[in-house]
């Protein structure tokens, strides 16, 4: 009986050795202190042992019984500590390790190239005024004086949503609108998209901005226009700019021009921006026709007016030399990172 209880011993210690998380010992202490553990066959076996040995016997078995259940509670309260203590650890911040730099939004190139404008314009006596992108083909090309048969009306030019109605092909379209809700006189900058349904080149795209601007007074003169266009261009790149004015056609002016700058991405040597003419066409312009001012409920014989509209993608383009129009609508980072500072 002494050799079973040295043996129960030593197979409980190692038993122990081995177990590493506190299933293991609820399971060692059914296995050695359970109602079908090793103790409880020593016990059965006690009333085979003389009756002078019994006692020292019973009270071994019962000395090692309380060993087992010390090193037991006491092998599992060490294990939730270190088990405590490990959860803890993987819970564990570092307050020393240095902070993630946050990523900040920026405003596009063109919305500051935007604002840019249009601070000029406002200090120059024009006011902002907003526009449908979606419209009537009445605003947008009938009220314009656009005959119905204009190459412009084409299908594909303009994206039409039903026979009536299109995504704007141009900001002229809030031309009528401003004359049906003002009276001169009436000088006002309207920016926003464009559509056209043209294909996707380096130089066009489908959609893009344009600033219009329309000023309509007693003895507005085409000297007024060409003043104001010269004047704003000078502002707005902060030194002489070589222009050229072109006359052109447009139906809903008379006389028609377009305002053609000096490339500066090549100083007018020729590049792919300016299509090696070192020329890039930037706005069309004109006097406003007499139907159109009096679509607009305005009489021709008492007042005139100039207006334009800008392609401000162009303007963007030649002022940071950017080649390729397309870029401006590809969110790609490495492009738009380089205006960060703006
Ligand atoms: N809307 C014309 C275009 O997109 C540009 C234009 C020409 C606007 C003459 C005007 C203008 O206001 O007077 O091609």
């Amino acid at each position: 009986m002494l050799e079973s209880i040295k043996e129960i011993e030593l197979k409980f210690h190692q038993d122990i050795s081995h177990a590493a998380t506190t299933q293991d010992l609820e399971a060692i202490k059914v296995k050695y202190l359970g109602k079908k553990g090793p103790l409880q066959d020593l016990m059965k076996e006690l009333k085979d042992v003389s009756q002078e040995h019994r006692p020292a016997m019973g009270k071994l078995i019962n000395d090692l019984k309380g060993q087992l259940e010390k090193t037991l509670s006491e092998a599992i309260d060490n294990l939730i500590e270190i088990e405590e203590d490990r959860a803890l650890k993987a819970e564990a911040i570092d307050v020393t390790l240095p902070g993630r730099a946050k990523t900040l939004g920026r405003r596009h190139v063109i919305s500051h190239a935007l604002e840019e404008i249009l601070d000029i314009l406002i200090s120059m006596g024009f006011s902002v005024e907003g526009g449908p992108e979606i419209d009537t083909d009445y605003y947008n090309f009938e009220a314009l004086n656009f005959p119905p048969e204009h190459p412009a009306r084409d299908l594909q030019d303009t994206f039409y949503i039903s026979s009536d109605v299109l995504l704007r092909t141009h900001t002229s379209n809030i031309q009528a609108r401003v004359m049906e809700k003002r009276k001169p006189p009436i000088r006002i900058i309207a920016p926003g998209k464009c559509y056209r349904n043209e294909s996707v080149t380096a130089r066009s795209h489908v959609f893009f901005h344009q600033v219009e601007a329309i000023y309509i007074d007693k003895n507005v003169s085409f000297s007024d226009l060409i003043a104001t266009l010269e004047l704003f261009i000078q502002r707005l790149f902060h030194k002489e700019i070589k222009m050229r004015f072109r006359p052109s056609y447009f139906p809903f002016v008379e006389p028609g021009l377009e305002l053609d700058i000096h490339c500066l991405a090549c100083n007018g040597a020729g590049c792919p921006i300016c299509k090696h003419t070192g020329w890039l066409e930037i706005a069309g312009a004109g006097m406003v026709h007499p139907e159109v001012l009096i679509n607009g409920g305005i009489d021709p014989e008492e007042y005139s007016g100039f207006a334009w509209g800008m392609g401000i993608e162009r303007l963007v383009m030649l002022k940071y030399g950017i080649r390729d129009i397309r870029i401006f609508s590809e969110n790609d980072q490495r492009f738009l990172n380089q205006y960060s500072s703006l």
